[in-house]
């Protein structure tokens, strides 16, 4: 059977780095895409010197010109079955303090981002089948600050319910994560202001621990296997269960401890 490609972006990162990784060992070869390229080599060189197939490609996903001139570059590599629009961040906080420009930079990265990715794919995809991935977030789900970052991500929830009614008949799966909380370089920044920041957030998490980038890339893998071949339209919680609920309300509501 011919190799299967994955397109991940972000694979520079953590979350993306773990996704890499995972596939790879699973026997996929894998395009590490990032706007860093060389932390996009980085980790393709990890994977082959760990005995798997990578190549690493520098993208930005908000450039339409970059995307297109990647995704022909991927092409050009090997059969891409799989995409995955992983990369991503949160620039802004709250809505008093988001400006149009920032609120541009969130919507742009986190959801135009996906589209123009699936743009540059999708007839490719269409032609031969194979599955989406899009990285979605709680953010996109409930309130847990960022409005423009959560907005972004809850578009992009909806895009994966809608691409998967219409690419449904054409068997090109498309389903989201939408993770808690994951330990990655992301919250860096937050570490800086707060060093016990994880400790803080895991108080709300039922599994009673905030995620690692393993556990994302699991059920990425998953969802790109045959094993999920009837999956679509499906956006999967790697939260812990912090969607289905925060342990401290149900007792503060019955008073039971
Ligand atoms: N870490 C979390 O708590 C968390 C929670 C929910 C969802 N997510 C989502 O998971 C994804 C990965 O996050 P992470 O925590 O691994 O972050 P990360 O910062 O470790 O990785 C993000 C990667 O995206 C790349 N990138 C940024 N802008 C880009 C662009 N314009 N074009 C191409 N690549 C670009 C960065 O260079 C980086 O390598 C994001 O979509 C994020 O929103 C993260």
């Amino acid at each position: 059977m011919e190799l299967r490609w994955a397109f991940i972006t972000g694979a520079g990162g953590d979350i993306g780095g773990a996704i890499a990784d995972t596939l790879a060992r699973r026997g996929w070869g894998v395009i590490c895409a990032d706007i860093d390229g060389a932390r996009a080599e980085t980790r393709a060189e990890t994977i082959r010197t760990a005995g798997g197939r990578a190549a690493a490609l520098t993208v930005d996903v908000t450039d339409e010109a970059s995307v297109a001139a990647a995704a022909q570059a991927a092409l050009a590599l090997g059969d891409v079955r799989a995409l995955i629009n992983n990369a991503g961040r949160a620039h802004g906080s709250s809505m008093r303090k988001t400006d149009y420009a920032s609120w541009r930079r969130d919507i742009a990265l986190n959801l135009d981002g996906a589209f123009l990715c699936i743009h540059a794919f999708q007839e490719y995809l269409l032609a031969g089948g194979g599955s989406i991935v899009n990285m979605g977030s709680v953010n996109g789900i409930g309130m847990y600050g960022q409005p423009a970052y959560s907005a972004a991500k809850a578009g992009l929830l909806h895009l994966t319910h809608c691409l998967a009614v219409e690419f449904g008949p054409h068997n090109l799966r498309v389903n989201a994560i939408a993770p808690g909380t994951v330990r990655t370089q992301a919250w860096n920044h937050r570490m800086a202001i707060n060093p016990a920041v994880f400790e803080e957030v895991t108080s709300f998490y039922p599994m009673g621990r905030v995620a690692l980038p393993q556990d994302v890339a699991n059920a990425v893998a998953f969802l790109v296997s045959d094993e999920a071949a009837y999956l679509t339209g499906v956006v999967l919680p790697v939260d812990g269960g912090i969607s289905a609920g925060i342990p401290q309300l149900p007792a503060a509501i019955t008073q039971e401890r």
